[in-house]
């Protein structure tokens, strides 16, 4: 990982992952290919972020790692759902075949349906707060943001806009919904946990819109310009599928330029912050930077 990752932070989170997984029973298939899935890598983005919106507050990270693990699963799910044949039909994820193609359609649909329900179930039995309801609302939040109103949504637009010609508007919406809106919520959790004030939260919620748009932007970048063995994933995956891209919609030259401006954006929201929001900008700065 580069020195801009926090990378005792990603050790912590692969720690509490292992931590928590449930037992493998019957029928051990299940298990398997979730855990397959779940633990072949990953930058652990989502969590790392849930743990450093609440470090910004001062919080001891393993207070919030319930939640942290919480939003790997739901993205781990999202990722065996969308690679999928009905979706993306890709066949490498996380430098190895994807969960359909060793274990099935039907256990990966199924991996994905329990990665996702374990994620509520993790945070409701295990996620501790001064009040219950703040659990509610980070329920709510990752909820809200993996559902329609959130990445599922983007997901049919993405999925509608293959090989069609959209306006600017459509592309931010994919972008926005398919991943930006878990990032979003992914921040907002940390910090809701850590006792963020609102304004404090708004802040936080400026900075994490610019990143989950960023994110989305340097992932388009990478599927046109990456490395497949450094990338995990194969590189022309969204050409073949004719995908809504920003290199597509815009131009590779502008696409980068927008996801630097979109970089910016995300690290100037964070100056007004009272507490210590280095990290949280390392972060924007290796968003921009990756090559994986
Ligand atoms: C890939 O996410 C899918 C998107 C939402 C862009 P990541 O690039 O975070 O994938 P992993 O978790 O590191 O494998
Ligand atoms: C993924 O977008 C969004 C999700 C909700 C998983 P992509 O389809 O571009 O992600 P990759 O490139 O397959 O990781
Ligand atoms: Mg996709
Ligand atoms: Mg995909
Ligand atoms: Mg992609």
């Amino acid at each position: 990982m580069p020195s801009k990752y926090p990378e005792d932070t990603r050790i912590l989170i692969e720690e509490g992952l292992r931590r928590y997984f449930p037992e493998t029973r019957y029928p051990e298939e299940i298990y398997e290919a979730m855990r397959y899935s779940l633990f072949s890598g990953g930058k652990r983005f989502r969590a790392v972020l849930v743990v450093e919106a609440a470090k910004v507050f001062g919080h001891d990270p393993g207070f919030v790692l319930p939640t942290a693990c919480a939003a790997e699963y739901i993205h781990t799910y999202s990722l065996i759902h969308d690679d999928l044949p009905a979706i993306d039909n890709d066949d490498l994820r996380r430098g190895k075949p994807t969960c359909h193609t060793v274990y099935g359609e039907d256990i990966a649909i199924l991996a994905g349906d329990a990665l996702y329900s374990e994620a509520f179930r993790l945070i409701s039995g295990m996620q501790m707060a001064d009040d219950p309801g703040i659990i509610v609302r980070v329920i709510n939040e990752l909820a809200t943001a993996s559902g329609v109103a959130g990445m599922v949504g983007g997901q049919v637009v993405d999925i509608k806009s293959e090989g069609v010609d959209i306006d600017d508007k459509t592309l931010d919406f994919i972008h926005e919904k398919k991943t930006g809106e878990l990032i979003k919520a992914s921040v907002r959790a940390g910090a809701i946990l850590a006792g963020a004030t609102g304004a404090e939260l708004n802040l936080l919620t400026d900075y994490a819109k610019y990143l989950g748009l960023a994110f989305q932007i340097t992932d388009d970048i990478l599927d046109e310009v990456g490395d497949t063995a450094v990338l995990g994933k194969t590189v022309g995956s969204d050409k073949r599928q004719e995908k809504a891209t920003y290199p597509k919609v815009h131009g590779l030259e502008v696409a980068k330029e927008m996801a630097k401006a979109m970089t910016d954006n995300a690290k100037n929201a964070l100056r007004a912050l009272s507490g210590d929001g280095s990290v949280l900008a390392d972060l924007a700065d290796f968003v921009y930077e990756r090559n994986y």
